[in-house]
């Protein structure tokens, strides 16, 4: 390409920009003038500076110059334009023109999520009945969520696709810098084990946290949710004390009358194991499992059975949640609608 005519098409760029930045009647258009002009991939700047590549060699040096120029040019237009615009929102609040008879412009405060004031609630009502909180981490071993829990390998509760396994990236599938498989806890009764093994009897302590399934959403499943986890050892704990303190609980918790019915279940960490139901306004309703620590659990932990027993629960905090407000859906939790969360 000859220089003059490299230099012309410089110049009809510049002007075509400057009139495209200073008409602009908004920022939308400004921006799409700035793609068509100045856009990295395929600006019409762009595409004059790729023609640079055939300029005779001594003319080079000069039309280099003049491109630079003009690309400084062209983004000194841009700079104002958005100027321009950025003074005329302001304009309203110029002096003389504001008008102090308008309303404010009142901030809108947000409270916190139904599920987080659940749980202090439960940590509150807990605490009363002598209960502290512990934690645990929600990436889990296989000994914190399975083994220690009497969970042995071969169990169906351990297949992959029951659980979220953590795959890392490169090295074999989800392990641990000793290779240990690592997933997503699946219940928060990892914390009792974490719990027992740095504490020596007696326990009496609840857990609050969210937990993983591969399941699929629907009115009264979602693939993290969260649990309340109660555990309490000691020497002549029983099944009525259980009961009892699920009783004082749900009582605090809903307000009024609250029954409880213990259906007979099955977990690998409780010996017996039941599924617990509230009735509260005439329904009933499953929160979750419960049971006396299988000497097993106690075992794994280094208690001895014979000295200690005691009772573990684990309910739905979304479901309590639900019950209390008249929630059908849970899902509705985590939509993050405001006109939903507002309500609570
Ligand atoms: N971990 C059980 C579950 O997630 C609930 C449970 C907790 C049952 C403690 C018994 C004792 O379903």
């Amino acid at each position: 390409m000859a220089l003059a005519e490299f230099l012309a098409e410089l110049d009809d760029l510049l002007t075509g920009a400057k009139t495209a930045f200073d008409k602009a009647p908004d920022e939308a258009a400004l921006e799409s003038a700035r793609i068509e002009f100045l856009g990295a991939k395929s600006g019409r700047l762009k595409s004059v500076q790729k023609s640079l590549g055939s300029i005779d060699k001594s003319d080079k040096p000069a039309a280099g110059k003049h491109f630079n120029e003009v690309k400084q040019a062209i983004e000194a237009a841009f700079d104002a334009a958005v100027g321009r615009l950025a003074g005329r929102r302001g304009e309203s609040d110029a002096p003389g023109e504001f008008d102090l008879t308008l309303p404010g412009r009142r901030p809108r405060l947000g409270h916190l999520h139904p599920i987080t004031q659940t749980i202090e609630d439960l940590k509150e009502i807990m605490g009363r009945l002598g209960f502290s909180v512990a934690e645990g981490p929600e990436i889990e071993d296989e000994w914190h969520n399975f083994e220690a829990l009497n969970i042995p390998r071969e169990h169906p509760a351990r297949d992959p696709l029951e659980n979220f396994y953590l795959a890392t990236a490169g090295a074999a599938a989800g392990t641990s810098k000793d290779d240990r498989p690592l997933l997503l806890r699946s219940q928060t009764s990892t914390v009792q084990i974490r719990v027992m093994e740095r504490t020596k009897p007696p326990v009496r302590i609840i857990s609050l946290g969210r937990v993983y399934r591969p399941d699929p959403a629907d009115a009264t499943h979602y693939p993290m949710f969260h649990q309340i986890e109660g555990l309490l050892v000691d020497q002549h704990v029983t099944m009525a004390d259980l009961k009892s303190v699920l009783r004082l609980f749900a009582m605090s918790y809903f307000g009024g009358e609250v029954h409880i019915r213990f259906r007979p279940s099955f977990f690998p960490f409780t010996e017996p194991s039941v599924e617990v139901d509230m009735q509260w306004h005439d329904r009933w309703i499953e929160m979750g499992g419960a049971g006396m620590v299988d000497p097993n659990v106690l075992r794994a932990v280094g208690y001895d059975p014979e000295q200690v027993t005691g009772f573990a629960f684990g309910l739905g905090v979304e479901r309590v949640c639900a019950r209390r407000h008249q929630v059908t859906d849970i899902r509705e939790f985590y939509k993050n609608d405001v006109r939903f969360l507002e309500q609570f």
